[in-house]
């Protein structure tokens, strides 16, 4: 997920009594992921993509039960976590817009599929919707300029993005049970 500023002084950070690393996500990441990677730092990435397999997303609880198994510091997970789009640290929606926002697309006209799909979902970018079903991103790059504007729809690729064809995939997302 990318940047968005936030009053860090102030965050109160999610607990609960429950650790979300399962005996079964203690065995997975310890016997199977650790053996693979000389270090910790080695082993984060393919632990992160586990764990949020499992829930979805990796709250800052788990990243700091994380930290305690790969023995590293819960700075080290964050700064991961926030630096690669495809880690998310709260919940999202079942339908995850991804909307490159990088130059190719922002030439494009990458703003007015933001806006309409800010418009047709009521949620800002990085929010998602209350029903649970969609989450509104920007992205970088994603590979694709000379198809721009782009997006990526649960890692589906959409190129050459216009209003009538974002409303096709919305209104796919929304068939779907
Ligand atoms: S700038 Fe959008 S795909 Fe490269």
């Amino acid at each position: 997920m990318a940047w968005t500023p936030k009053q860090s002084a102030s965050l109160t950070i999610e607990s609960r009594e429950e650790p979300y690393l399962t005996p079964v996500l203690m065995e997975k990441i310890t016997k199977d992921i650790m053996p693979r990677y000389a270090t910790g730092q080695g082993a984060l990435m393919t632990t992160l993509h586990e764990v949020q397999h499992e829930y979805g997303y990796i709250s800052w609880q788990a990243m700091v039960e994380i930290s305690r198994v790969l023995d590293i510091t819960p700075a080290q997970v964050a700064d991961v976590v926030s630096f690669y789009e495809d880690y998310h640290s709260e919940p999202v929606g079942k339908y995850i817009f991804g909307i490159c926002q990088s130059i190719a697309c922002e030439v494009c006209g990458h703003q007015a599929v933001i806006d309409h799909l800010k418009q047709k979902l009521g949620i800002d970018v990085h929010e998602t919707t209350e029903d649970g079903k969609f989450s509104l991103l920007g992205m970088e790059c994603i590979g694709s300029c000379d198809n721009a504007p782009c997006a990526l729809v649960n890692g589906k690729q959409y190129n050459k993005l216009t209003i009538s064809k974002v409303d096709e995939i919305l209104s796919t997302c929304s068939e779907e049970k």
